[in-house]
Protein backbone atom coordinates (compact mmCIF):
# COMPACT_ATOMS: atom_id res chain seq x y z
CA UNK A 1 0.00 0.00 0.00
CA UNK A 2 1.46 3.57 -0.82
CA UNK A 3 1.69 5.84 1.59
CA UNK A 4 -1.26 8.19 -0.08
CA UNK A 5 -3.29 5.30 0.19
CA UNK A 6 -2.57 4.30 3.89
CA UNK A 7 -2.93 8.21 4.56
CA UNK A 8 -6.25 7.60 2.50
CA UNK A 9 -7.55 4.79 4.58
CA UNK A 10 -6.55 6.48 7.54
CA UNK A 11 -8.62 9.54 6.95
CA UNK A 12 -11.29 7.49 6.04
CA UNK A 13 -11.50 5.79 8.99
CA UNK A 14 -11.58 8.77 11.06
CA UNK A 15 -14.37 9.99 9.04
CA UNK A 16 -16.29 6.67 9.55
CA UNK A 17 -15.69 7.20 13.17
CA UNK A 18 -16.71 10.78 13.39
CA UNK A 19 -19.67 9.90 11.26
CA UNK A 20 -21.15 7.19 13.41
CA UNK A 21 -21.69 9.80 15.92
CA UNK A 22 -22.75 12.13 14.18
CA UNK A 23 -25.29 10.90 11.61
CA UNK A 24 -28.72 9.98 13.17
CA UNK A 25 -29.45 6.77 13.46
CA UNK A 26 -31.92 5.36 10.84
CA UNK A 27 -33.38 2.54 13.06
CA UNK A 28 -35.55 4.06 15.93
CA UNK A 29 -35.67 2.79 19.50
CA UNK A 30 -38.21 0.59 19.88
CA UNK A 31 -39.83 2.15 22.27
CA UNK A 32 -39.90 5.35 20.30
CA UNK A 33 -43.28 7.11 19.60
CA UNK A 34 -45.16 5.95 16.20
CA UNK A 35 -43.76 9.08 14.66
CA UNK A 36 -40.11 8.51 15.10
CA UNK A 37 -40.47 4.83 13.66
CA UNK A 38 -42.68 6.33 10.79
CA UNK A 39 -40.23 8.88 9.98
CA UNK A 40 -37.63 6.50 9.86
CA UNK A 41 -39.58 4.98 7.16
CA UNK A 42 -39.98 8.12 5.27
CA UNK A 43 -43.71 7.93 6.09
CA UNK A 44 -46.27 10.07 8.28
CA UNK A 45 -48.38 8.88 10.67
CA UNK A 46 -51.32 10.83 11.61
CA UNK A 47 -54.31 11.61 13.76
CA UNK A 48 -57.36 13.26 13.32
CA UNK A 49 -57.94 15.94 16.32
CA UNK A 50 -61.06 17.72 17.87
CA UNK A 51 -61.18 21.72 19.01
CA UNK A 52 -62.59 20.93 22.33
CA UNK A 53 -60.71 17.72 23.46
CA UNK A 54 -57.54 19.76 22.57
CA UNK A 55 -58.57 22.92 24.28
CA UNK A 56 -59.97 20.76 27.54
CA UNK A 57 -57.70 17.47 27.85
CA UNK A 58 -53.87 17.28 28.97
CA UNK A 59 -54.05 13.72 27.98
CA UNK A 60 -55.53 13.80 24.77
CA UNK A 61 -52.83 17.03 24.37
CA UNK A 62 -49.96 14.90 25.16
CA UNK A 63 -50.26 11.72 23.15
CA UNK A 64 -51.48 14.00 19.82
CA UNK A 65 -48.46 15.87 19.63
CA UNK A 66 -46.14 12.50 21.07
CA UNK A 67 -47.19 9.99 19.20
CA UNK A 68 -47.74 11.52 15.50
CA UNK A 69 -46.38 13.62 12.81
CA UNK A 70 -49.23 14.82 10.95
CA UNK A 71 -53.11 15.86 12.20
CA UNK A 72 -56.07 16.51 10.33
CA UNK A 73 -58.99 18.41 11.67
CA UNK A 74 -62.13 15.57 12.80
CA UNK A 75 -64.22 18.89 11.37
CA UNK A 76 -62.84 22.38 12.25
CA UNK A 77 -61.57 22.77 8.87
CA UNK A 78 -65.31 21.58 7.28
CA UNK A 79 -67.25 24.66 5.46
CA UNK A 80 -70.12 24.18 8.54
CA UNK A 81 -66.97 25.48 10.72
CA UNK A 82 -65.21 28.26 8.24
CA UNK A 83 -67.65 29.32 6.02
CA UNK A 84 -71.34 29.33 8.09
CA UNK A 85 -72.33 32.63 6.14
CA UNK A 86 -71.72 33.72 3.07
CA UNK A 87 -68.26 35.61 3.13
CA UNK A 88 -68.33 35.26 6.51
CA UNK A 89 -65.25 33.37 7.19
CA UNK A 90 -64.53 31.69 10.76
CA UNK A 91 -60.97 30.17 11.31
CA UNK A 92 -60.79 30.26 15.40
CA UNK A 93 -61.43 26.28 15.51
CA UNK A 94 -59.03 25.43 12.19
CA UNK A 95 -56.15 27.56 13.60
CA UNK A 96 -56.11 26.06 16.60
CA UNK A 97 -55.29 22.46 15.14
CA UNK A 98 -52.73 24.61 12.44
CA UNK A 99 -50.75 26.10 16.03
CA UNK A 100 -51.19 22.93 17.95
CA UNK A 101 -49.12 21.24 14.52
CA UNK A 102 -46.87 24.08 14.15
CA UNK A 103 -45.64 23.64 18.07
CA UNK A 104 -45.55 19.93 17.38
CA UNK A 105 -43.58 20.08 14.13
CA UNK A 106 -46.35 18.10 12.63
CA UNK A 107 -47.94 19.03 9.25
CA UNK A 108 -51.67 19.74 8.16
CA UNK A 109 -54.05 17.37 5.89
CA UNK A 110 -56.79 20.35 5.59
CA UNK A 111 -59.91 18.21 5.19
CA UNK A 112 -62.11 19.21 3.74
CA UNK A 113 -63.00 21.43 0.94
CA UNK A 114 -65.95 20.57 -1.19
CA UNK A 115 -68.48 17.90 0.20
CA UNK A 116 -72.13 16.85 0.40
CA UNK A 117 -71.89 17.05 3.92
CA UNK A 118 -71.43 19.78 6.65
CA UNK A 119 -71.81 22.32 4.24
CA UNK A 120 -74.35 25.09 4.87
CA UNK A 121 -78.02 25.24 3.82
CA UNK A 122 -76.68 28.76 2.24
CA UNK A 123 -74.78 26.95 -0.05
CA UNK A 124 -76.63 23.87 -1.29
CA UNK A 125 -79.72 26.45 -1.87
CA UNK A 126 -77.67 28.51 -4.37
CA UNK A 127 -78.37 28.46 -8.39
CA UNK A 128 -75.72 26.67 -11.01
CA UNK A 129 -73.45 29.75 -11.38
CA UNK A 130 -73.97 31.27 -7.94
CA UNK A 131 -72.73 28.07 -6.74
CA UNK A 132 -70.22 27.45 -8.82
CA UNK A 133 -68.78 30.86 -7.80
CA UNK A 134 -69.06 30.29 -4.01
CA UNK A 135 -67.24 27.30 -4.19
CA UNK A 136 -64.41 29.22 -5.51
CA UNK A 137 -64.49 31.45 -3.55
CA UNK A 138 -64.53 29.34 -0.61
CA UNK A 139 -61.20 27.27 -2.01
CA UNK A 140 -60.00 30.43 -2.35
CA UNK A 141 -60.65 32.17 0.70
CA UNK A 142 -59.67 28.90 2.85
CA UNK A 143 -57.02 27.73 1.12
CA UNK A 144 -55.76 31.15 0.28
CA UNK A 145 -55.89 31.45 4.22
CA UNK A 146 -53.13 28.79 4.97
CA UNK A 147 -50.79 29.18 1.46
CA UNK A 148 -47.86 30.59 2.98
CA UNK A 149 -48.22 28.35 6.38
CA UNK A 150 -45.59 25.72 6.10
CA UNK A 151 -48.11 23.39 8.37
CA UNK A 152 -50.20 22.83 6.08
CA UNK A 153 -49.22 20.87 3.19
CA UNK A 154 -52.15 19.08 1.46
CA UNK A 155 -55.95 19.58 1.25
CA UNK A 156 -59.26 16.68 1.08
CA UNK A 157 -60.57 19.43 -2.70
CA UNK A 158 -63.41 17.08 -3.32
CA UNK A 159 -64.71 14.35 -0.88
CA UNK A 160 -67.21 10.95 -1.09
CA UNK A 161 -67.92 12.25 -5.03
CA UNK A 162 -68.99 8.54 -5.92
CA UNK A 163 -71.69 5.93 -4.85
CA UNK A 164 -70.57 2.38 -3.53
CA UNK A 165 -72.06 0.90 -7.78
CA UNK A 166 -69.42 3.51 -9.11
CA UNK A 167 -72.01 6.22 -10.29
CA UNK A 168 -71.65 9.54 -9.12
CA UNK A 169 -73.45 10.87 -5.98
CA UNK A 170 -76.08 12.52 -7.26
CA UNK A 171 -75.37 15.36 -4.22
CA UNK A 172 -76.60 18.87 -4.31
CA UNK A 173 -73.09 19.39 -5.87
CA UNK A 174 -73.67 17.26 -8.93
CA UNK A 175 -77.34 17.43 -9.35
CA UNK A 176 -76.76 21.69 -10.04
CA UNK A 177 -73.22 21.43 -11.67
CA UNK A 178 -72.48 18.29 -13.18
CA UNK A 179 -69.49 16.10 -12.79
CA UNK A 180 -67.63 19.83 -13.51
CA UNK A 181 -67.72 20.88 -10.03
CA UNK A 182 -64.69 18.74 -9.31
CA UNK A 183 -62.71 20.38 -12.13
CA UNK A 184 -62.88 23.29 -10.86
CA UNK A 185 -62.42 22.75 -7.13
CA UNK A 186 -59.34 20.93 -8.08
CA UNK A 187 -57.94 24.73 -10.28
CA UNK A 188 -59.41 26.80 -7.84
CA UNK A 189 -57.51 25.12 -5.16
CA UNK A 190 -54.08 24.72 -7.25
CA UNK A 191 -54.23 28.76 -7.88
CA UNK A 192 -54.85 29.54 -4.32
CA UNK A 193 -51.80 27.35 -3.00
CA UNK A 194 -49.49 26.03 -6.26
CA UNK A 195 -47.51 24.35 -3.42
CA UNK A 196 -50.37 22.44 -1.79
CA UNK A 197 -50.82 18.80 -2.23
CA UNK A 198 -54.45 18.19 -4.00
CA UNK A 199 -56.32 15.03 -3.02
CA UNK A 200 -59.46 13.20 -4.31
CA UNK A 201 -60.87 11.17 -0.88
CA UNK A 202 -63.47 8.87 -0.37
CA UNK A 203 -64.87 5.71 2.06
CA UNK A 204 -65.30 2.30 0.64
CA UNK A 205 -61.88 2.44 -2.26
CA UNK A 206 -59.34 0.61 -0.24
CA UNK A 207 -59.61 -2.70 -2.55
CA UNK A 208 -60.13 -2.81 -5.49
CA UNK A 209 -63.93 -2.79 -6.24
CA UNK A 210 -66.53 -0.81 -8.20
CA UNK A 211 -66.11 2.50 -6.69
CA UNK A 212 -62.50 2.47 -6.53
CA UNK A 213 -62.84 1.99 -10.25
CA UNK A 214 -64.55 5.00 -10.66
CA UNK A 215 -62.28 7.11 -9.22
CA UNK A 216 -59.21 5.51 -10.84
CA UNK A 217 -61.13 6.24 -14.13
CA UNK A 218 -61.88 9.71 -12.82
CA UNK A 219 -58.23 10.20 -11.75
CA UNK A 220 -57.24 9.18 -14.96
CA UNK A 221 -59.07 11.21 -16.96
CA UNK A 222 -58.56 14.51 -14.97
CA UNK A 223 -54.58 14.65 -15.19
CA UNK A 224 -54.80 13.37 -18.94
CA UNK A 225 -57.15 16.84 -18.99
CA UNK A 226 -54.69 18.19 -16.70
CA UNK A 227 -56.38 18.92 -13.65
CA UNK A 228 -54.05 19.08 -10.91
CA UNK A 229 -55.28 15.91 -9.32
CA UNK A 230 -51.60 14.98 -6.81
CA UNK A 231 -53.00 12.68 -4.55
CA UNK A 232 -55.83 10.07 -3.56
CA UNK A 233 -57.16 9.62 -0.05
CA UNK A 234 -58.50 6.18 1.32
CA UNK A 235 -60.38 6.67 3.97
CA UNK A 236 -60.23 3.23 5.26
CA UNK A 237 -63.29 3.14 7.88
CA UNK A 238 -62.94 -0.86 8.29
CA UNK A 239 -64.66 -2.93 10.53
CA UNK A 240 -63.88 -6.25 11.54
CA UNK A 241 -66.69 -8.33 10.49
CA UNK A 242 -66.39 -7.25 6.77
CA UNK A 243 -63.19 -8.71 6.44
CA UNK A 244 -60.01 -7.20 5.74
CA UNK A 245 -59.72 -5.36 1.87
CA UNK A 246 -56.84 -7.82 1.26
CA UNK A 247 -56.09 -6.01 -2.59
CA UNK A 248 -55.52 -2.54 -0.86
CA UNK A 249 -51.70 -2.67 -1.63
CA UNK A 250 -52.67 -3.61 -5.32
CA UNK A 251 -55.10 -0.96 -5.13
CA UNK A 252 -52.29 1.90 -3.83
CA UNK A 253 -50.22 0.47 -6.54
CA UNK A 254 -52.86 0.82 -9.30
CA UNK A 255 -53.09 4.58 -8.49
CA UNK A 256 -49.47 5.23 -7.78
CA UNK A 257 -48.92 3.90 -11.32
CA UNK A 258 -51.10 7.17 -12.57
CA UNK A 259 -48.43 9.20 -11.08
CA UNK A 260 -50.40 10.59 -7.83
CA UNK A 261 -49.50 9.57 -4.26
CA UNK A 262 -51.75 7.88 -2.05
CA UNK A 263 -52.69 8.42 1.60
CA UNK A 264 -54.94 6.61 3.86
CA UNK A 265 -56.58 9.46 5.06
CA UNK A 266 -59.05 8.20 8.42
CA UNK A 267 -58.19 4.96 9.42
CA UNK A 268 -60.02 3.25 11.84
CA UNK A 269 -61.87 -0.27 12.33
CA UNK A 270 -64.45 -0.98 14.28
CA UNK A 271 -66.21 -4.02 15.82
CA UNK A 272 -69.51 -5.06 17.23
CA UNK A 273 -69.69 -4.32 20.93
CA UNK A 274 -68.74 -5.35 23.78
CA UNK A 275 -64.75 -5.67 22.75
CA UNK A 276 -63.39 -8.52 23.50
CA UNK A 277 -59.40 -10.23 23.14
CA UNK A 278 -60.17 -12.60 20.35
CA UNK A 279 -61.69 -8.80 18.58
CA UNK A 280 -58.94 -7.00 19.76
CA UNK A 281 -56.56 -9.66 18.06
CA UNK A 282 -58.39 -9.34 14.97
CA UNK A 283 -58.03 -5.32 14.86
CA UNK A 284 -54.81 -5.16 15.03
CA UNK A 285 -54.52 -7.48 12.58
CA UNK A 286 -56.36 -5.24 9.96
CA UNK A 287 -53.99 -1.60 11.40
CA UNK A 288 -51.34 -3.60 11.14
CA UNK A 289 -52.12 -4.48 7.29
CA UNK A 290 -53.03 -1.15 6.16
CA UNK A 291 -49.69 0.04 7.65
CA UNK A 292 -47.79 -2.43 6.01
CA UNK A 293 -49.78 -1.82 2.81
CA UNK A 294 -48.47 1.70 3.10
CA UNK A 295 -45.24 0.86 3.65
CA UNK A 296 -45.05 -1.53 0.73
CA UNK A 297 -45.68 1.19 -1.65
CA UNK A 298 -43.39 3.89 -2.13
CA UNK A 299 -46.06 6.17 -3.53
CA UNK A 300 -47.82 6.24 -0.38
CA UNK A 301 -46.88 8.90 2.13
CA UNK A 302 -48.79 7.85 5.17
CA UNK A 303 -51.37 6.90 7.21
CA UNK A 304 -53.95 8.74 8.75
CA UNK A 305 -56.18 7.43 11.88
CA UNK A 306 -58.94 9.39 12.71
CA UNK A 307 -58.86 9.85 16.24
CA UNK A 308 -57.06 7.73 18.75
CA UNK A 309 -58.82 7.00 21.67
CA UNK A 310 -62.36 5.09 22.15
CA UNK A 311 -63.39 7.98 24.53
CA UNK A 312 -63.83 10.64 21.16
CA UNK A 313 -65.42 8.70 18.28
CA UNK A 314 -67.44 9.21 15.37
CA UNK A 315 -67.73 5.39 15.50
CA UNK A 316 -70.91 4.94 17.98
CA UNK A 317 -72.75 7.44 17.27
CA UNK A 318 -72.94 6.15 13.31
CA UNK A 319 -73.02 2.49 14.17
CA UNK A 320 -75.52 1.84 16.73
CA UNK A 321 -73.39 -1.17 18.74
CA UNK A 322 -70.42 -0.70 17.09
CA UNK A 323 -67.29 0.97 18.34
CA UNK A 324 -63.63 0.36 19.99
CA UNK A 325 -62.58 1.47 16.90
CA UNK A 326 -59.40 3.06 17.53
CA UNK A 327 -55.79 2.74 19.30
CA UNK A 328 -56.10 3.52 22.27
CA UNK A 329 -59.05 2.48 24.82
CA UNK A 330 -61.30 5.17 26.46
CA UNK A 331 -58.96 5.38 29.35
CA UNK A 332 -55.88 6.62 27.31
CA UNK A 333 -54.12 3.23 27.52
CA UNK A 334 -52.87 1.60 24.76
CA UNK A 335 -54.73 -1.16 22.29
CA UNK A 336 -52.87 -4.20 21.05
CA UNK A 337 -53.68 -2.23 17.45
CA UNK A 338 -51.06 0.29 19.08
CA UNK A 339 -49.03 -1.88 19.48
CA UNK A 340 -49.43 -3.31 16.09
CA UNK A 341 -49.32 -0.12 14.28
CA UNK A 342 -46.03 0.62 16.44
CA UNK A 343 -44.41 -3.04 15.53
CA UNK A 344 -45.41 -2.45 11.56
CA UNK A 345 -43.69 0.71 11.18
CA UNK A 346 -40.16 -0.47 13.18
CA UNK A 347 -40.22 -3.63 11.80
CA UNK A 348 -37.91 -4.74 9.35
CA UNK A 349 -35.33 -6.10 11.74
CA UNK A 350 -37.30 -8.82 13.42
CA UNK A 351 -39.21 -10.83 10.88
CA UNK A 352 -42.18 -12.89 12.56
CA UNK A 353 -41.31 -16.68 10.78
CA UNK A 354 -42.79 -18.56 14.12
CA UNK A 355 -46.36 -20.27 12.50
CA UNK A 356 -49.52 -19.64 14.50
CA UNK A 357 -50.20 -23.06 17.10
CA UNK A 358 -52.65 -25.69 15.28
CA UNK A 359 -56.04 -25.04 15.33
CA UNK A 360 -58.58 -27.09 17.40
CA UNK A 361 -60.30 -29.93 15.14
CA UNK A 362 -63.22 -28.82 13.24
CA UNK A 363 -66.68 -29.57 14.74
CA UNK A 364 -69.62 -29.61 12.43
CA UNK A 365 -72.54 -27.97 12.40
CA UNK A 366 -75.59 -27.27 9.96
CA UNK A 367 -75.23 -29.00 6.46
CA UNK A 368 -77.15 -28.60 3.73
CA UNK A 369 -76.54 -29.69 -0.08
CA UNK A 370 -74.88 -27.50 -0.49
CA UNK A 371 -73.27 -25.34 2.42
CA UNK A 372 -72.00 -26.68 6.03
CA UNK A 373 -71.21 -24.66 9.03
CA UNK A 374 -67.55 -25.13 10.94
CA UNK A 375 -66.55 -24.40 14.11
CA UNK A 376 -62.91 -24.86 15.64
CA UNK A 377 -60.66 -24.27 19.18
CA UNK A 378 -58.95 -21.11 18.10
CA UNK A 379 -55.18 -20.58 17.45
CA UNK A 380 -52.70 -18.54 19.15
CA UNK A 381 -49.97 -16.49 17.48
CA UNK A 382 -46.44 -15.65 19.42
CA UNK A 383 -43.79 -14.62 16.74
CA UNK A 384 -44.78 -10.93 16.73
CA UNK A 385 -47.26 -10.55 13.74
CA UNK A 386 -50.04 -12.01 15.17
CA UNK A 387 -53.13 -13.87 14.00
CA UNK A 388 -54.57 -12.98 10.82
CA UNK A 389 -57.02 -15.39 9.99
CA UNK A 390 -57.81 -19.16 8.93
CA UNK A 391 -57.81 -21.09 5.86
CA UNK A 392 -60.11 -24.68 5.56
CA UNK A 393 -59.31 -26.76 3.34
CA UNK A 394 -60.77 -30.02 1.16
CA UNK A 395 -58.74 -33.05 1.94
CA UNK A 396 -58.05 -34.77 -1.56
CA UNK A 397 -54.69 -36.29 -1.51
CA UNK A 398 -51.89 -34.39 -3.64
CA UNK A 399 -53.48 -31.10 -4.28
CA UNK A 400 -55.89 -29.89 -1.70
CA UNK A 401 -58.27 -26.80 -2.74
CA UNK A 402 -59.12 -23.84 -0.59
CA UNK A 403 -62.99 -23.76 0.10
CA UNK A 404 -63.33 -20.37 2.61
CA UNK A 405 -61.13 -18.10 4.76
CA UNK A 406 -62.61 -16.67 7.59
CA UNK A 407 -60.92 -13.83 10.30
CA UNK A 408 -62.60 -16.12 13.16
CA UNK A 409 -62.60 -19.36 14.39
CA UNK A 410 -65.69 -20.37 12.43
CA UNK A 411 -66.95 -20.59 9.19
CA UNK A 412 -69.81 -21.53 6.79
CA UNK A 413 -68.49 -23.08 3.47
CA UNK A 414 -70.74 -22.46 0.56
CA UNK A 415 -70.86 -23.73 -2.76
CA UNK A 416 -70.71 -27.31 -2.21
CA UNK A 417 -71.91 -30.10 -3.90
CA UNK A 418 -75.08 -31.96 -3.18
CA UNK A 419 -74.39 -35.33 -1.90
CA UNK A 420 -70.81 -35.23 -1.62
CA UNK A 421 -68.67 -36.34 1.39
CA UNK A 422 -66.26 -33.98 2.10
CA UNK A 423 -62.73 -34.18 4.83
CA UNK A 424 -61.93 -31.17 5.80
CA UNK A 425 -59.23 -29.26 7.73
CA UNK A 426 -58.10 -25.73 9.21
CA UNK A 427 -54.82 -23.98 8.95
CA UNK A 428 -54.38 -20.38 11.24
CA UNK A 429 -52.60 -17.75 9.66
CA UNK A 430 -50.70 -14.94 10.94
CA UNK A 431 -50.06 -11.33 9.94
CA UNK A 432 -47.10 -12.03 7.73
CA UNK A 433 -48.28 -14.79 6.04
CA UNK A 434 -46.86 -18.00 7.80
CA UNK A 435 -49.77 -21.11 8.63
CA UNK A 436 -49.68 -23.38 10.72
CA UNK A 437 -50.01 -27.49 10.59
CA UNK A 438 -53.15 -29.00 9.56
CA UNK A 439 -55.83 -29.35 12.12
CA UNK A 440 -57.00 -32.90 12.13
CA UNK A 441 -59.97 -33.78 9.81
CA UNK A 442 -63.41 -33.52 10.01
CA UNK A 443 -66.14 -35.30 7.96
CA UNK A 444 -69.17 -34.29 6.43
CA UNK A 445 -71.57 -35.00 3.39
CA UNK A 446 -74.00 -32.52 1.70
CA UNK A 447 -77.67 -33.22 1.57
CA UNK A 448 -79.02 -34.57 -1.85
CA UNK A 449 -79.62 -31.48 -4.16
CA UNK A 450 -82.97 -29.69 -3.98
CA UNK A 451 -86.13 -31.19 -6.11
CA UNK A 452 -88.17 -29.54 -8.27
CA UNK A 453 -84.94 -28.64 -10.40
CA UNK A 454 -82.16 -26.58 -8.67
CA UNK A 455 -80.19 -24.19 -11.31
CA UNK A 456 -79.41 -21.07 -11.56
CA UNK A 457 -77.61 -18.49 -14.23
CA UNK A 458 -75.42 -15.74 -14.71
CA UNK A 459 -75.31 -12.74 -17.25
CA UNK A 460 -72.13 -10.51 -17.27
CA UNK A 461 -72.48 -6.77 -18.79
CA UNK A 462 -69.43 -4.47 -19.59
CA UNK A 463 -69.83 -1.70 -17.52
CA UNK A 464 -67.32 0.83 -19.01
CA UNK A 465 -64.18 -0.40 -21.10
CA UNK A 466 -60.94 1.83 -22.00
CA UNK A 467 -58.06 0.54 -24.63
CA UNK A 468 -55.99 -1.49 -21.95
CA UNK A 469 -59.20 -3.18 -19.98
CA UNK A 470 -62.62 -3.35 -18.96
CA UNK A 471 -65.18 -3.41 -15.82
CA UNK A 472 -67.71 -5.86 -16.33
CA UNK A 473 -70.34 -4.74 -13.50
CA UNK A 474 -72.93 -6.46 -12.97
CA UNK A 475 -72.70 -10.11 -13.31
CA UNK A 476 -76.45 -11.20 -12.36
CA UNK A 477 -76.72 -14.56 -10.98
CA UNK A 478 -80.29 -15.26 -10.71
CA UNK A 479 -81.83 -18.88 -9.06
CA UNK A 480 -83.95 -20.21 -11.88
CA UNK A 481 -84.86 -22.82 -9.63
CA UNK A 482 -87.88 -23.74 -7.25
CA UNK A 483 -85.81 -23.86 -3.88
CA UNK A 484 -83.65 -21.42 -2.11
CA UNK A 485 -80.33 -22.04 -2.77
CA UNK A 486 -77.09 -21.13 0.26
CA UNK A 487 -74.21 -20.53 -2.38
CA UNK A 488 -73.53 -20.70 -6.16
CA UNK A 489 -70.26 -20.95 -8.54
CA UNK A 490 -70.32 -18.71 -11.39
CA UNK A 491 -67.24 -19.55 -13.99
CA UNK A 492 -66.42 -18.11 -17.07
CA UNK A 493 -63.15 -17.51 -19.36
CA UNK A 494 -61.44 -14.86 -19.83
CA UNK A 495 -59.97 -14.37 -23.83
CA UNK A 496 -56.35 -15.28 -24.31
CA UNK A 497 -54.13 -12.30 -22.61
CA UNK A 498 -56.23 -10.93 -20.69
CA UNK A 499 -55.72 -10.70 -16.59
CA UNK A 500 -57.96 -10.59 -13.96
CA UNK A 501 -57.31 -7.49 -11.96
CA UNK A 502 -59.54 -7.54 -9.32
CA UNK A 503 -63.22 -8.42 -7.92
CA UNK A 504 -65.52 -7.48 -5.67
CA UNK A 505 -69.00 -9.15 -4.05
CA UNK A 506 -67.71 -12.90 -4.99
CA UNK A 507 -64.69 -14.95 -3.70
CA UNK A 508 -62.62 -15.58 -7.30
CA UNK A 509 -59.91 -17.56 -8.23
CA UNK A 510 -58.18 -17.89 -11.94
CA UNK A 511 -56.67 -21.19 -13.13
CA UNK A 512 -55.76 -20.30 -16.56
CA UNK A 513 -58.20 -18.35 -18.41
CA UNK A 514 -61.06 -20.02 -16.44
CA UNK A 515 -62.18 -17.77 -13.62
CA UNK A 516 -64.27 -19.18 -10.98
CA UNK A 517 -66.38 -17.29 -8.91
CA UNK A 518 -68.19 -18.29 -5.80
CA UNK A 519 -70.57 -15.68 -3.42
CA UNK A 520 -69.25 -14.34 -0.90
CA UNK A 521 -70.44 -15.18 3.05
CA UNK A 522 -73.10 -12.31 2.64
CA UNK A 523 -74.61 -12.81 -1.15
CA UNK A 524 -74.83 -16.70 -1.21
CA UNK A 525 -79.05 -17.02 0.01
CA UNK A 526 -81.52 -16.52 -3.20
CA UNK A 527 -84.74 -17.73 -3.23
CA UNK A 528 -86.51 -18.96 -6.19
CA UNK A 529 -85.92 -15.96 -8.45
CA UNK A 530 -83.96 -14.34 -6.61
CA UNK A 531 -80.78 -12.26 -8.29
CA UNK A 532 -77.66 -10.79 -6.94
CA UNK A 533 -74.73 -9.70 -8.58
CA UNK A 534 -71.05 -9.86 -8.42
CA UNK A 535 -68.42 -7.68 -10.37
CA UNK A 536 -64.47 -7.96 -11.91
CA UNK A 537 -61.98 -5.70 -13.56
CA UNK A 538 -59.79 -7.34 -16.61
CA UNK A 539 -56.54 -5.84 -18.13
CA UNK A 540 -56.44 -6.87 -21.81
CA UNK A 541 -53.51 -5.83 -24.82
CA UNK A 542 -54.31 -2.71 -26.22
CA UNK A 543 -56.25 -2.97 -29.04
CA UNK A 544 -57.72 -6.18 -28.26
CA UNK A 545 -62.00 -5.91 -28.26
CA UNK A 546 -62.64 -9.11 -26.99
CA UNK A 547 -64.49 -9.83 -23.67
CA UNK A 548 -64.97 -12.71 -21.52
CA UNK A 549 -67.61 -15.49 -22.18
CA UNK A 550 -69.38 -19.00 -21.56
CA UNK A 551 -70.95 -17.92 -17.92
CA UNK A 552 -72.17 -20.40 -16.27
CA UNK A 553 -74.08 -21.40 -12.87
CA UNK A 554 -74.30 -23.75 -10.43
O1 LIG B 1 -70.62 20.46 17.71
C1 LIG B 1 -71.97 19.98 17.80
C2 LIG B 1 -72.49 20.15 19.21
O2 LIG B 1 -72.54 21.50 19.52
C3 LIG B 1 -73.87 19.49 19.28
O3 LIG B 1 -74.33 19.55 20.61
C4 LIG B 1 -73.84 18.07 18.84
C5 LIG B 1 -75.22 17.43 18.81
O4 LIG B 1 -75.35 16.43 17.85
O5 LIG B 1 -73.32 18.02 17.53
C6 LIG B 1 -71.99 18.53 17.42
O6 LIG B 1 -71.58 18.41 16.08
C7 LIG B 1 -71.27 17.11 15.65
C8 LIG B 1 -69.84 17.12 15.13
O7 LIG B 1 -69.53 15.88 14.57
C9 LIG B 1 -68.83 17.42 16.22
O8 LIG B 1 -68.86 16.42 17.20
C10 LIG B 1 -72.22 16.74 14.53
O9 LIG B 1 -73.54 16.57 15.06
C11 LIG B 1 -71.79 15.44 13.92
O10 LIG B 1 -72.61 15.20 12.75
C12 LIG B 1 -70.34 15.55 13.48
O11 LIG B 1 -69.96 14.27 12.98
C13 LIG B 1 -68.80 14.27 12.18
C14 LIG B 1 -69.14 13.65 10.84
O12 LIG B 1 -67.96 13.57 10.06
C15 LIG B 1 -70.16 14.47 10.09
O13 LIG B 1 -70.50 13.90 8.91
C16 LIG B 1 -67.77 13.41 12.88
O14 LIG B 1 -67.34 14.07 14.08
C17 LIG B 1 -66.56 13.21 11.97
O15 LIG B 1 -65.71 12.25 12.53
C18 LIG B 1 -67.03 12.68 10.61
O16 LIG B 1 -65.92 12.56 9.78
C19 LIG B 1 -66.16 12.05 8.48
C20 LIG B 1 -65.15 12.70 7.56
O17 LIG B 1 -65.23 14.09 7.64
C21 LIG B 1 -65.35 12.24 6.12
N1 LIG B 1 -65.33 10.82 6.04
C22 LIG B 1 -66.21 10.10 6.93
C23 LIG B 1 -65.97 10.55 8.38
C24 LIG B 1 -66.84 9.74 9.30
O18 LIG B 1 -68.20 9.99 9.08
Amino acid sequence: MSVLSSALVRLLTLLGIVAAFLLPTTSADASAPLRTHAAAKGKFIGTALATSQLANEASYRTIAGTEFSQVTAENAMKWDSTEPSQGQFNFSGADQIVNFATQNNQQVHGHTLVWHQQTPGWVQGLGASAMRQAMQNHIAQVVGHYASNATVTSWDVVNEIFDDNGGWRTSFWYNTLGQSFVADAFRAARAADPDAKLCINDYNVEGINAKSTAMYNLVSSLRQQGVPVDCVGFQSHLAIQYGFPSDMQQNMERFAALGVTVRVTELDVRMQMPRDSSKDTTQATYYRNVVNACLAVTACAGVTIWGFTDKYSWVPDTFSGQGAALIYDENYQQKPSYTAVHDALAGGSNPDTTAPSTPGTPTVGTVTSNSAALSWTASTDTGGSGMAGYNVYREQGATDTLLGQSTSASITLTGLSPSTQYQVYVRARDGAGNLSANSALATFTTESGPGGGGGCTATGTIQTQWGGGYVVQPVTVTNTGTSAITGWTVTFTLPSGHTLVGSWNAAVTVSGQTVTAKNANYNGNLAPNASTSFGFQVARPSGNTQTPSGYTCA
